[in-house]
């Protein structure tokens, strides 16, 4: 059986008030649109055509990186309703077997409902099998109109409903299959006679029922729903996060409270994983086997090798951490981090685009960007990479084994080598050879009984006595 599938996602979104167009809004970190077109895709659709708006780059990118030539696109320069728009992706469809059309603004379906849908259309030779769905609330959906037999006879659009018609709980949830060749002989029928002066796809219903070749199949409404506001696109959020939860709980991760974890789309979690409240994993975030996540833990496309511990409020973006890291608590690794096995970053340490070897550590308060740091160098309390000169960024550059004392500078561009020892408090501008000891700081002084003098001294200034 051929399918094809078409995905509408031309229209304006008004309801959402918003500069992004509404099937652009991510929901669990990917765009609403991916999400029917993978399930049009999983069900089996060859090809899906997803019928944009001329000002469509982003949408179109978006797609063809995620699923290839399997997508294609055809174009509604105006919204001029969503049969106009099905119009539009007729010259891509094959002549003959059966279309699954979907609006892109349904981001909870799943594709066995799809295929369920397509089969039925093919196998009892229908020109239309649509899904119907009764919502706790109906309100904005069209609504399914039945003749004195109970059989579909059309679905009337909220705005054009009589007041009896708005209290009809069975709707529209807008998922169609059919007969190539009917759909495109309906469309070419439609008419925009009602109130916003569109062509309705929901028109073709009507006609099909005329036929005697249209079925209609009740299905829970929840994955059906329809996101045309901010409080729908939070609901469908919150129905996504507790699907990804659950994925991931059935392959081995404890979540110690899972509504309070987000976990977006394209995150990879393995066994044994510890998540604490309040973690946050987005991107392409990929945690390896026995991690803990520290609560209020923010991982933004970054990977951690098996066994490492988050400890809680750090933040890590485009980062790479090895095994058995120690994170934390309130470390920030910026893009470009990358931590070798064994390394410590402790609280209050800033790391960007900055990479250390196996062992290496630095616990506490330092600021670390554009560095290489080698093998089982220590980092001191208070030390900073003078990176940045206000014109260009520099490298530091610390050799296995080095030993930075605390609260140094290190004025980049700057190399430390094997072994060496920076002095506590230091500000290192040269370079400093192998095996050597560093001190760039004033010799101290001891002037013994000089307290007292100082004290009578500041005292008669202050006219105390
Ligand atoms: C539509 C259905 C309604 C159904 C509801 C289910 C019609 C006329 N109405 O109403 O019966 O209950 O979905 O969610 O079909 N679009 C275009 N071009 C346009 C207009 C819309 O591509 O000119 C796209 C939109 O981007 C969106 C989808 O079609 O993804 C649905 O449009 P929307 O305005 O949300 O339709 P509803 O009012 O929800
Ligand atoms: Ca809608």
């Amino acid at each position: 059986m051929e399918i094809t599938a078409i995905v509408l996602a031309a229209g304006e979104g008004k309801r959402m008030h918003s500069r992004l167009p509404k099937v652009l809004h991510p929901l669990a970190g990917r765009p609403m649109i991916a999400y029917p077109v993978a399930a049009a895709l999983r069900a089996g659709a060859r090809r899906v055509v997803v019928v944009v708006s001329l000002s469509s780059d982003t949408l179109q990118g978006e797609l063809s990186s995620r699923f290839g030539g399997r997508v294609v696109f055809a174009v509604q320069p105006m919204p001029r309703g969503t049969g106009d728009a099905v119009r539009r992706a007729l010259p891509a469809l094959p002549r003959t077997g059966t279309v699954l059309v979907l609006y892109g603004d349904t981001p909870l379906v799943e594709a066995p409902i799809l295929r369920r849908l397509a089969a039925q259309r093919a196998r009892r030779r229908l020109a239309l099998a649509l899904l119907t769905a009764e919502p706790a609330d109906p309100a904005g959906y069209g609504r399914i109109l039945r003749d004195a037999r109970g059989r579909i006879a059309g679905v009337c659009e909220e705005r054009d409903c009589s007041a009896a018609q708005k209290r009809i709980r069975e709707v529209n949830p807008g998922f169609y299959a059919f007969e190539t060749g009917f759909l495109r002989s309906a469309l070419a029928r439609l008419r925009p006679d009602n109130r916003q002066g569109e062509l309705y796809l929901t028109d073709v219903v009507a006609r099909a029922a005329r036929t005697g070749r249209a079925v209609s199949i009740a299905s829970p409404a929840g994955p059906l729903l329809g996101v045309n506001d901010r409080a729908q696109l939070a609901a469908a959020e919150s129905v996504l996060q507790g699907r990804i939860r659950a994925h991931w709980m059935l392959r081995g991760v404890t979540m110690r409270d899972p509504a309070a974890t987000y976990v977006g789309a394209d995150v990879t979690i393995g066994e044994d994983v510890t998540i604490e409240p309040g973690v946050v994993l987005a991107g392409r975030t990929a945690v390896g086997r026995g991690c803990v996540l520290g609560t209020g833990s923010v991982l933004t496309d970054t990977v951690l090798g098996e066994e490492t511990v988050v400890l809680p409020y750090s933040v890590a973006t485009q980062s790479a951490v090895g095994a058995r890291g120690r994170i934390g608590p309130f470390a920030n690794l910026r893009p470009g981090t990358v931590l070798d096995d064994d390394v410590h970053v402790g609280n209050f340490v800033e790391t960007k685009k900055t990479t250390m070897g196996r062992g290496s550590k630095a616990n506490h308060l330092a600021y670390l960007g554009d560095g290489r740091i080698g093998e089982r160098v220590n980092v001191g309390a208070g030390t900073i990479f003078c990176n940045y000169d206000g014109f260009g960024k520099w490298e530091t550059v610390l050799e296995d084994d080095v030993f930075v004392g605390s609260d140094s500078q290190l004025v980049a561009p700057i190399r430390v080598g094997r072994g060496a020892y920076v002095a506590t408090g230091s500000s290192i501008t040269d370079d400093v050879p192998a095996g050597a000891l560093a001190m760039a700081r004033a010799r101290q002084v001891n002037k013994p009984g000089y307290a007292k003098k100082l004290r009578d001294r500041l005292a008669a200034k202050a006219g105390k006595r």
